[in-house]
């Protein structure tokens, strides 16, 4: 039960003597190592003023894509909608932008803070069609949390 990660997550983001990167990459390490169908798990957030997203902390796989436009692929749709985007087969999908073969389906949430989109938790999965409501409001969930943190 997704659930049950939430007093862990709490853990994590309460350890103020932790840089915000380590207590970011810690809540991905987490994810991916508690949720069988997590793969890749990570954070990406608006560049400065720019356009464009940054990859910030991630568990899984380096990923060529540490830059991303506003408006490509997934991640880059969800920083213009500011909706959550469950992708269950990434072969349906036209404006899609692959990281490994492996990879068969995606979820992005959006990350606000202050209603402002300033990021995602963006999660591959090598199994397909995993992702249910329950994922989308854990993660609702988790932004929630780091976005007190980076207040
Ligand atoms: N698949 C994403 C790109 C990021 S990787 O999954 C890490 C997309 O289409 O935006």
């Amino acid at each position: 039960m997704l659930k049950n990660l939430q007093p862990k997550i709490m853990a994590i983001i309460s350890d103020s003597d932790t840089s915000i990167d380590t207590r970011l990459k810690g809540i991905c390490t987490l994810l991916k190592e508690s949720v069988p169908y997590y793969d890749w798990v990570g954070f990406y957030f608006k560049n400065g003023d720019k356009e464009e997203l940054k990859l910030g902390p991630f568990a899984g796989e380096p990923t060529d894509h540490t830059i991303i436009s506003f408006g490509k692929g997934i991640c880059g749709q969800v920083a213009v909608s500011n909706e959550n985007f469950v992708v269950p087969d990434v072969k349906a999908q036209d404006n899609y932008i692959a990281c490994s073969l492996n990879v068969k389906a995606e979820i992005v949430v959006p990350l606000f803070l202050k209603d402002k989109n300033i990021g995602q938790i963006d999660i591959d999965s090598n199994t397909p069609n995993p992702f249910t409501k329950e994922d989308e409001q854990f993660l609702e969930f988790v932004n929630r949390e780091v976005a007190k943190m980076l207040e």
